[in-house]
């Protein structure tokens, strides 16, 4: 089963939304840049490419994936006139670039999309296949805890930002356990425009624990290497809610 594509369904949306918050990756990056000799990228599930095209000014050349049409159409529109940013609109589970990068990356917690054991084990098969000796794999995920299992029955209200067209929306989402998937949540979205249009989506979260995670990466020959609990570097914890891991192959 593939997590749902309709909250991904406006690439205008989605930078509208979120295009703001992505400075602490791309610091985490442009170091690990500067001290490593990374020259290529792999941005895998790259969404609109809010972060492959701003790395893409350092490297020679940087590749972004996803299976969301609207993403990729819109992140092709904004590097337009760039010549060394691609972008393909394939599946992480299925894909085969057949050449190998420096450095591959996977943010904005997109590696609780991968639902079943087997579509995470696919995924990382074909990151593992796209890295050679001494590359990193470097993502970022939700750890499972009480905060992120809280269920409402009701809508409530979320957060409001200024959509692309420059009206106010308001978002308003319904929280609840996913009905047959363990450790997985599905959050119903709703949107209320300005001008009275509504936009409703879902999405499904899986959450794993930082053993199981490190468990899948080393069945794929692959081993975290660093671990933080954010994108500044904060240490890990046990009361961390989230991490970023760096991986090198075995
Ligand atoms: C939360 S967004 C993150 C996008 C981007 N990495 C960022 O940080 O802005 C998650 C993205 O994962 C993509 N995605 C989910 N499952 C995928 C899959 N199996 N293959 C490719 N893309 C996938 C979605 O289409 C969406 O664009």
């Amino acid at each position: 089963m593939k997590q749902s594509r309709s909250e991904f369904w406006s690439g205008e949306e989605y930078d509208a939304q979120y295009g703001n918050y992505y400075s602490d990756e791309i610091s985490f990056f442009q170091d690990l840049m500067l001290h490593r000799n990374v020259l290529s990228l792999l941005d895998v599930c790259c969404g609109t490419g809010l972060v492959t095209i701003t790395l893409s000014k350092k490297l020679s050349h940087a590749v972004g994936i996803d299976f969301s049409r609207s993403m990729v159409d819109f992140a092709k529109s904004k590097s337009s006139n760039i010549s060394n940013v691609t972008f393909y609109e394939k599946d992480a589970v299925s894909f085969d670039l057949k050449s190998v990068f420096d450095l591959i990356i996977m943010t904005g917690n997109a590696f609780q999309a991968f639902l079943s054991d087997t579509d995470l084990s696919s995924m990382l098969e074909n990151v593992k296949k796209h890295m050679h000796g001494n590359s990193f794999f470097v993502f970022d995920c939700r750890l499972p805890c009480p905060k992120y299992f809280e269920t409402t029955h009701n809508y409530e209200y979320w957060s409001s930002y200024t959509s692309y067209s420059g009206e106010n929306v308001d978002v308003y989402g319904l929280d609840s356990r996913h009905p047959t998937l363990s450790n997985t949540m599905l959050h119903r979205v709703r949107r209320e425009y300005e001008n009275g249009m509504q936009y409703q989506s879902y999405i499904e979260l899986k959450y794993r624990s930082i053993d199981e995670i490190g468990d899948r990466l080393e069945q794929h020959g692959l081993q975290l290497v660093e671990r933080y609990a954010d994108w500044k570097k904060t240490p890990l914890t046990e009361s961390s809610t989230s991490f970023v891991g760096v991986v090198r192959p075995l």
